[in-house]
């Protein structure tokens, strides 16, 4: 399998205080890894050196020239309709890939709306669009279902996985969902202390069920590790 990522040695500090510390890790191409941590942990900061917004003070970092981002926040631009918004990194007249993009994500027939028009779930499916359709060979984001309602959110992940199987980017994401974590993933790490702590393959069937005892065993397993040790099985698994 060859390398999309390859992290070694990654120190990252603000002042005195080395958020990322001596951090490795390394992505398959169309592996899809998920990251939990806890907040202040450096999550962010990792994907900021990762999409070359923020620069790294010490170890190496190797990433794909084509990447791309997805916040919490849609961050689409308010004066460009839909379709724009979608194309807007890409060179002039290529709006039947936008078209196509949109119709992915189920929002075709939005295209001409403004963004202020679109619910938050079709706001971060617009954002979605835009990033896959630059074809990247890293997808990387951020929490990007954290401001969704729990069943746009359970979607969102089903659309996420469907197209991450279609496309095949090496996708890192930023959760705080155990749940979410373990149904999506190939691969589950937790940071804390500025590395990682835990990088495991994700072994359970698909689909995946919560109730299924392995599932519920490597939940068991993150929450301890992300110091969480007092819930039991039938709780929800977000930090
Ligand atoms: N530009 C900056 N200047 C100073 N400190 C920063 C800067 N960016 C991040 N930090 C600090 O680094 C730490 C890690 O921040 P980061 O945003 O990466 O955390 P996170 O794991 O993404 O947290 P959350 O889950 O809350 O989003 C925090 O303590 C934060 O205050
Ligand atoms: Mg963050």
């Amino acid at each position: 399998m060859s390398t999309a990522v390859s992290i070694t040695g990654l120190r990252r500090a603000f002042g005195d205080r080395a958020v990322l510390d001596g951090l490795d890790l390394t992505i398959h191409r169309g592996e899809f890894v998920a990251l939990l941590g806890a907040s202040g942990s450096g999550k962010t900061t990792l994907l900021r050196i990762l999409g070359a917004l923020d620069g790294a003070d010490g170890g190496e970092v190797l990433v794909p020239e084509a990447r791309t981002i997805v916040f919490q926040e849609p961050r689409l631009v308010p004066s460009k309709k839909v379709l724009a918004n979608v194309t807007v990194a890409l060179p002039r007249g290529q709006s039947a890939r936008g078209l196509k993009a949109l119709s992915e994500v189920g929002l075709e027939r939005h295209a001409d709306a403004w963004p202020a028009t679109l619910s938050g779930g079709e706001a971060q499916r617009v954002a979605l669009a835009r990033a896959l359709v630059r074809e990247p060979e890293l997808l990387l984001l951020d929490e990007p279902f954290a401001a969704l309602d729990a069943l746009t959110r359970l979607k969102m992940q089903d659309l996420v996985g469907e197209l991450c199987r279609a496309h095949r980017p090496a996708v890192l994401l930023v959760t705080h969902d155990v749940d979410e974590a373990v149904r999506l993933a190939d691969r589950v790490c937790v940071l804390r202390d500025g590395r990682l702590v835990t990088d495991e393959p994700v072994g359970v069937d698909h689909p995946r069920d919560p109730g299924d005892p392995a599932f519920a065993a490597l939940r068991r397993r993150l929450l301890a590790d992300l110091g969480v040790h007092s819930r039991t099985p039938a709780e929800s698994g977000v930090i």
